[in-house]
């Protein structure tokens, strides 16, 4: 490749990816409405696999646009909060630095209604393994400690006239494929064959408090 044709500094950016939505819904399985989402509370649910956490969090205030970057440097255009405030987010809950994420024994990273003890600010999602910390009202931008990129982000549609809420897309840095590569046994253990299923049709929103017997606060 000649100099003339080199690359540009930033590369092309980040789009949307697609995935099979999937509806919100509680243990009943009926729709999870966005104003049913109690504010500033971490709710869990999972996409695009089986296996891959997300946290779901309605801020209590809108949340607006945000330009951000991968860490291979790919700008991209979070849309904001959806629902009547555009107050709900939702990230992808596997830490960027080293993949900490949340399970049914054990939850080292969380949404902090409070400031956390080493926290820069109140309501930010803090991994407690080097202290990342990001901001949900700004598309999970980083705040502090050694993640190179924002939390991937998790698409909602939210639909105005029955309040519900679909997954169907991720944007921005996607872990997925080095998530299933270094928990490979773990996952097993814990999800099964399953774990790399996509999720399709509905998924299951539970409290954090209620998903995780143990949610460590640091
Ligand atoms: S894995 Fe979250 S800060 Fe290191």
């Amino acid at each position: 490749m000649t100099a003339a044709t080199a690359l540009p500094a930033f590369a092309a950016d980040a789009r949307p990816r697609a995935y099979p939505r999937a509806l919100l819904v509680n243990a009943q399985g009926d729709p999870v409405t966005a104003s049913s989402l109690k504010p500033l509370t971490n709710y869990v649910f999972h996409y695009p696999f089986e296996a891959t956490p997300v946290f779901l969090l309605d801020l209590g205030k809108p949340a607006a646009p945000q330009s951000l970057s991968t860490k291979s440097r790919d700008s991209y255009a979070w849309p904001g909060g959806v629902g009547l405030r555009r107050s709900v987010v939702a990230y992808s809950a596997i830490c960027a630095h080293q993949l900490v994420y949340p399970t049914r024994d054990v939850s080292f990273i969380s949404f902090r209604k409070t400031r956390a003890q080493r926290g820069v600010q109140d309501a930010l999602i803090h991994c407690c393994a080097e202290h990342s910390q990001y901001d949900p009202a700004r598309g999970a931008e980083v705040l502090s400690g050694p993640a190179p990129q924002p939390l991937c982000a998790v698409l909602l549609a939210h639909d105005p006239k029955a309040d519900t809420l679909t997954a169907y897309a991720t944007l921005g840095g996607e872990l997925f494929d080095d998530f299933f590569k270094k928990y490979e046994m773990k996952l097993s253990l814990e999800v099964g064959p399953r774990a790399r299923n996509p999720v399709t049709g509905q998924t299951v929103v539970s409290e954090l408090e209620k998903f995780c017997r143990n949610s460590i606060q640091c």
